[in-house]
């Protein structure tokens, strides 16, 4: 069987680190960014497939504005879940696995305990909708899938939250950040780790890939500007300070349940992955 793996959006925060670890794991990884396949283009999807015939795909290609999507729901919709779809069609047409990468979002975040595998999809915002629909679109149209549910991604050559609170933590004395909101950090570089594991098992279906731990946004601003050791003072605000278009699910934390059985080992805690980070981002 063909060792490649190609790398849908690979020029996005996650597609950068996807293509690192599957390379580090012995894969021979095709990383295609956006100017060389649009995913809602079909035919284009189609054709790409047809001329690489990977084993794997891995779609790293997103909206992933999740404001700007409640005013531009059809582009949401075109790239998230149509465009899902496609690499989901283009994956049967050549005998391909296909990882669908999904988020937390796909929940309202209104359960209050750990959301499972199990959990049926409430999205409360268009970024959410559009991502639910697309693990609905690949789900039913192709057997050999893995939906990976991951969250509040931090890592190198992205716009992330981390990057942004140490921006802005340089510039004030005082950062306001949102206390009660609850989730799990996670580190490009091990959800990229853990993806090119998890396709080596064949063990087909939903999975939430995540670093181990939960914290509100300020518990990881906190976090961050310490280990950056910036003398700004992150301060705890509640949602309702700020007005943003989309709303968010107050706790979207992720029970791994059954990853760690699968792979064999539980990814490191969020703290760890991010000392990590910033050790070579500072
Ligand atoms: N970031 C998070 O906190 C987070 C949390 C949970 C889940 N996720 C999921 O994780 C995955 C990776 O996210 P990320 O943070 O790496 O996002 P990202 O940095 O925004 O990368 C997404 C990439 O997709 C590309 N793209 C957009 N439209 C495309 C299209 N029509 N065809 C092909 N490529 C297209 C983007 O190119 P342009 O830059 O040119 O638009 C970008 O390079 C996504 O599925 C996202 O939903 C992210």
């Amino acid at each position: 069987m063909s060792e490649r793996v190609v790398v849908t959006g690979a020029a996005g925060m996650l597609g950068r680190a996807m293509v690192a670890a599957l390379s580090a794991a012995g894969w021979e990884a095709v990383p295609v960014d956006r100017a060389a396949l649009d995913v809602t283009d079909l035919a284009a999807v189609r054709g790409a497939c047809a001329e690489l015939k990977p084993a794997v795909v891995v779609n790293c290609a997103a909206y992933t504005d999740v404001d700007r999507a409640e005013s531009e729901p059809e582009r949401a919709m075109l790239v998230n879940a149509l465009g899902a779809r496609n690499l989901a069609l283009a994956c049967l047409d050549v005998g391909a696995d296909l990882v669908q990468v999904s988020t937390d979002y796909v929940f309202s975040g209104q359960k209050g305990t750990p959301y499972e595998i199990w959990d049926p999809c409430d999205p409360i915002n268009a970024y959410g909708k559009s991502k639910a629909w697309g693990e609905h679109y690949v789900r039913s149209l192709l057997n050999r899938h893995y939906i990976v549910r991951t969250s509040w991604l931090f890592g190198p050559g992205g716009r992330n939250f981390v990057d942004t609170i140490l921006q802005l933590a340089r510039e004030r004395e005082v950062v306001p950040v949102v206390d009660d909101q609850w989730g799990c950090p996670t580190f490009t570089e091990d959800l990229a780790r853990a993806i090119a594991d998890l396709i080596r098992t064949r063990a087909y279906g939903t999975y939430h890939v995540t670093n181990t731990g939960s914290a509100t946004w300020y518990e990881l601003a906190s976090a961050a500007v310490r280990l950056a050791g910036l003398p700004a003072r992150v301060e705890p605000v509640p949602t309702s300070a700020l007005s943003r278009p989309a709303a968010r699910p107050r706790y979207s934390v992720l029970d791994p349940f059954p990853l760690p059985h699968v792979l064999g080992y539980r990814l490191p805690h969020w703290r760890d992955a991010l000392a990590r980070h910033l050790r070579v981002a500072l």
